[in-house]
């Protein structure tokens, strides 16, 4: 049976969690492909609240088995950090979690360059979560970079290891003129965090394709948004992986052809957490007023993420690129008072007017602009929606929801050109509500 992917469709943040969560309900595997623990992914059951920022989000289902795959990058620490957490919460994490041998390891020296850089960068910075992230994924590039199955060999790891940290700690001490990173402890507590996981450890691409081949339901979980991916998103305000579909089959080991069916979550407004062009951000207290009303607060580094209109210039270029067949939209019970709804339709390129010469005249831009244009030049060209007033969070059913509620989502299935599959109106796993015009299942 093929496989079903969920990705974030903006800068992340966009409620996947919840969304992965309910569709893991029906899988045997959910896989993670990409990103590390800058993600954070938000699981309500029953009033209480899980946070996953490694661990993917089938792992609260009995019977599900979780693969962390090898697009991802590991903090060991940290993994075994949320496990406790987990566990200590009565989830059977061992029964139900695999890493794949192939995973990059993130070590304290790569958060240290993930701080020296960001530090580096001054005005350019990119807002990093500082969590060793980029350093993580360059090593891997550079061929410098440790895998977990590396760990369970000690020669090979101490070798690997020793040479890593020569050259990092040349980096960290000459380039950036910071203390070098101890060695004594380093390579003790790796071995043993490696040995904690290694029963947990395996060929993750070897693991879904055997899945794939006894027709187990597959679901392959995003991590950020399209507009965060390396090469599709606002680079260089990006993270360093393919967040997107894309990313799945290398980020796993698994044929493209495998993915049947692809379905983006989006909130029913944007909103964005560090650096990089945002053409819909409110800069204004509406802005502050829709933080508020959402609660947006980074998951995993509790910064206020900046807030904005949809921009349905920029979801329908990560719909395309991705072959979105579905959209879960979220959060739209947070629009509520708000009046009008603006949501941007097109951009606008202002008029330049170099020094001496000729203003030339203003540019209208109906598509997306990828890397032929600097996003951060542009303006939203927006069309008004009629607000609503009355809270959405008990409606459960599309003829319930208020008429320009119903508009609002019809508006933006028009304009991304992808039928609304479900609306999610609450942080709970009972606030969906399903969409007027999709038609299929959540399996190809
Ligand atoms: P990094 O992934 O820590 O290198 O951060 C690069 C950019 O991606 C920064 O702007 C982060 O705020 C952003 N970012 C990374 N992960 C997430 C996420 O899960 N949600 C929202 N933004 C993220």
């Amino acid at each position: 049976m093929p496989a079903t992917a969920v990705v974030g469709l903006q800068w992340g943040d966009e409620g996947k969690g919840k969304v992965i969560d309910s569709f893991a309900a029906e899988a045997d595997v959910v896989a993670r492909y990409a990103g590390g623990n800058n993600a954070g992914h938000t699981v309500i059951v029953g009033g209480e609240k899980y946070v996953l920022h490694l661990i993917p989000g089938g792992i609260l289902h009995e019977g599900t088995v979780n693969l962390i795959g090898r697009g991802v990058v590991v903090s060991l620490e940290h993994l075994l950090y949320e496990m406790e957490g987990l566990e200590a919460r009565g989830v059977p994490v061992r029964e139900r979690l695999r890493l794949d041998a192939g995973c990059h390891v993130i070590f304290p020296y790569h958060r240290h360059l993930d701080r020296l850089l960001e530090r580096w960068r001054g005005s350019g910075r990119i807002g990093t979560t500082g969590r060793g992230i980029g350093p993580a994924y360059a090593d891997r590039v550079a061929r410098t970079g440790i895998r977990v199955g590396d760990l369970l060999q000690p020669a090979l790891f101490e070798s690997r290891l020793r040479a890593a940290l020569a050259e990092k700690n040349a980096i960290i001490a000459r380039v950036y003129e910071d203390d070098p990173e101890p060695a004594d402890r380093l390579y003790e507590e790796s071995r043993q965090q490696a040995e904690r996981l290694r029963e947990l450890i395996v060929d993750g691409g070897a693991l879904v394709r055997r899945a794939l081949a006894r027709s187990e339901r597959v679901l392959f979980e995003g991590a950020q948004g399209s507009l965060l991916d390396l090469d599709a998103g606002t680079y260089p305000y990006v993270t360093s992986s393919w967040t997107g579909v894309w990313g799945i089959a290398g980020g796993i080991g698994v044929a493209p052809r495998c993915i049947g069916r692809a379905f983006a979550v989006s909130k029913a407004y944007a909103t964005r957490v560090g650096e990089g062009p945002m053409p819909t951000e409110i800069t204004d207290e509406v802005g502050d007023r829709l933080r508020e009303a959402g609660n947006e607060y980074g998951a995993t580094t509790g910064r206020p993420r900046r807030c904005g209109w949809f921009d349905a210039v920029a979801a329908r270029y990560a719909a395309e690129l991705n072959g979105i067949d579905g959209l879960v939209l979220t959060n739209l019970d947070v629009l509520s008072g708000f009046h009008p709804l603006p949501v941007a339709v097109a951009y606008r390129v202002p008029a330049e007017v170099p020094a001496g010469g000729p203003a030339s005249g203003a540019e209208l831009l109906p598509e997306f602009p990828g890397a032929r244009l600097d996003l951060g030049r542009v303006e939203p060209v927006y069309e008004e929606l009629e607000g609503w007033d009355e809270d959405l969070t008990g409606v459960r059913s599309w003829k319930d929801l208020p008429g320009p509620a119903r508009a609002y989502v019809g508006f933006l299935e028009e304009r991304i050109g992808v039928p609304v599959l479900k609306v999610s109106v609450g942080p709970g796993r009972d606030q969906m509500i399903d969409g007027p015009s999709f038609a299929g299942g959540l399996w190809a």
